[in-house]
C-alpha cells in the first residue's frame, strides 16, 4: 500500500510496556481526538516481563488524574510483525530504540525514531524510566509523553 495513503498508524515502544509507552499511547489518543485526528495507536514493549498484564498502577492512577482510563491496557512485546503494521513506531529511550532495530524486517517503510525527536530542542533524548522512583516521576513522564504526542498530531494532521 502507498504510506502516504495509509492512516496513521503509531505504536508507542517501552521496555516494559507497563509505564511509560501506555501513557504515551494514553497522551495520544486523547490529543488525536481533540484534534479530530483519525489514528491507529498501540503500545509495547521490547521485553517479555509483563506480557498480557495492566500498567503500573502508578500509571494507572497518573492517567486517572488526568482524566484517562488505562487500567485495561494489557502488555504485549514489540515483534517483526509491527513493523508492516504500523507507519510510525516511536521508542521512548535509546535502548528500545536499538533493540527495535534489532528486529525491524529489511526493507520496511515504518517510521522508527525517538518518541522526543518530534519536540524542537528534545531531539536525540530519552523519557527516563520512572519505574524505579516515586510516583512523581510519573508525572514527569505524563508531561513529556503528552508533549511529544501534542507534536506528533500536528505533524500527522
Ligand atoms: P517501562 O518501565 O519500560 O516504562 O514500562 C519498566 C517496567 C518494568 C521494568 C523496567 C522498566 N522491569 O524491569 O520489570
Amino acid at each position: 500500500m502507498d504510506p502516504t495513503m495509509r492512516e496513521p498508524a503509531v505504536l508507542f515502544v517501552c521496555l516494559g510496556n507497563i509505564c511509560r509507552s501506555p501513557l504515551a499511547e494514553a497522551a495520544f489518543r486523547a490529543e488525536a481526538a481533540k484534534a479530530g485526528l483519525k489514528a491507529v495507536a498501540d503500545s509495547a514493549g521490547t521485553a517479555d516481563y509483563h506480557i498480557g498484564e495492566p500498567p503500573d498502577p502508578r500509571a494507572i492512577r497518573t492517567a486517572a488524574g488526568f482524566g484517562i482510563d488505562i487500567a485495561r491496557y494489557q502488555g504485549r512485546q514489540a515483534v517483526a510483525a509491527d513493523f508492516n503494521r504500523f507507519t510510525h513506531i516511536l521508542a521512548l529511550d535509546h535502548s528500545n530504540l536499538a533493540n527495535l532495530q534489532r528486529i525491524a524486517p529489511v526493507g520496511h517503510e515504518a517510521r522508527l525514531s525517538l518518541l522526543l525527536d518530534l519536540v524542537p530542542g528534545r531531539e536525540g533524548q530519552a523519557v527516563a524510566d520512572p519505574y524505579y522512583g516515586d510516583e512523581a516521576g510519573f508525572l514527569v513522564t505524563w508531561d513529556e509523553v503528552s508533549l511529544a504526542a501534542r507534536h506528533l498530531v500536528q505533524h500527522l494532521r
